[in-house]
């Protein structure tokens, strides 16, 4: 290949900036012209295509967001648009794509491929709900900055003896939750993979103040409920002290990438243009055991596919991701 595009689709993470910049820089050392797509699907289908150069990346390394934009973009699951995205690929010579983002950024690449355009995912979200994958770009970042929260929540939790219920992102998954409130040595953790009862949280928290705790700290994964319907059902099941809720929204997403978030970055960027420089898409980068692994991005689960089309022309996720789980077992 001569010629390809980087973009950044779904919600945005901290690293991406970094993907983007190991992106460019390796395919510039093998001598392959790479191009940026402003706003995700949206951009290719708009033909918002420009060249990239290395003084382009310089000084990204650390910055939060995604200098080339995101967007979630739902029209790019209709065959229209992904022609229409191709169409415009091939008008700029593009040959191959790198597509950094979350599973729904995978689909679109997913269709790509289909459609015999090779692109290459790299799994860039704050929620690590990335199948094909132990750590996703952003995730470590994400964690780091919930704990830095929890810390602080902790110190006016224990001066006024209050029971603090913090909701945190993770549409479907628990990981950020489970990870920073270990690290924050929370009193609760609540997410979509396990079930809990309300009766028991109540029973932990009173038994802490019994004990002489002078805080009780709940982190709450957003994909069991909010905040404010947590503590609506705690009161219901009989909680009747002092109760907070904070909500730590869009902060989770912005800042500079830890180190660690850094080096998976710029290792799967590097990786993903060695896959297109050989004549490889279909595929998603991933980091299993420390080691970076790739997986046809569709296919069946036997060939070790992240996605099979069902009978119905329905999408499967092979192996749904079960959060950190396992982890800690
Ligand atoms: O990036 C994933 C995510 O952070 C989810 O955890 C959260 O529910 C969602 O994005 C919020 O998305 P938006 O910014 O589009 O509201």
């Amino acid at each position: 290949m001569k010629r390809i595009a980087v973009l950044t689709s779904g919600g945005d993470a901290p690293g991406m900036n970094a993907a983007i910049r190991a992106v460019v820089r390796k395919a510039i050392s093998e001598g392959i012209e790479v191009y940026g797509i402003n706003h995700g699907y949206a951009g290719m289908v708009a033909g918002d295509i420009f060249p990239l150069t290395s003084a382009s990346v310089g000084d990204k390394i650390g910055r939060g967001g995604t200098f080339l934009y995101s967007a979630r973009y739902p029209e790019f699951a209709q065959v229209e648009g992904q022609l229409a995205g191709i169409e415009q690929l091939k008008k700029f010579g593009i040959e191959g794509v790198v597509v950094i983002g979350g599973d729904g950024s995978y689909h679109g690449a997913m269709r790509l491929t289909e459609h015999g355009f090779p692109a290459v995912g790299l799994p860039g979200t704050i929620d690590n709900d990335i199948v094909g994958t132990d750590f996703t770009i952003g995730f470590d970042t994400a964690v780091s900055t919930v704990v830095d929260a929890l810390d602080k929540i902790r110190d006016t939790s224990s001066s006024h003896n209050r029971t603090f219920v913090v909701e945190v992102m993770g549409r479907n998954a628990g990981d950020i939750a489970l990870n920073a409130g270990i690290a924050a040595g929370a009193d609760d953790i609540c997410i979509p993979e396990k079930e809990f009862k309300f009766e028991n949280v109540v029973n932990n928290i009173n038994k802490g103040y019994e004990k002489g705790k002078n805080h009780h700290i709940i982190v709450l994964a957003e994909g069991v409920m909010t905040g404010e319907e947590f503590a609506t059902k705690l009161k219901e099941a009989g909680y009747k002290g002092d109760l907070r809720v904070s909500v730590l929204g869009h902060i989770q997403r912005g800042g500079s990438p830890t180190a660690r978030d850094r080096v998976l970055a710029s290792r799967m960027g590097a990786r993903a243009v060695e896959l297109l420089r050989d004549g490889i898409g279909g595929v998603a980068v991933g980091i299993r055991n420390e080691e970076l692994v790739e997986s046809p991005i569709l296919g069946t689960a036997e060939e070790g596919a992240l996605f099979s089309l069902t009978t119905e022309g329905g999408i499967k996720v092979n192996n749904p991701h079960k959060a950190g789980l396992e982890l800690y077992r």
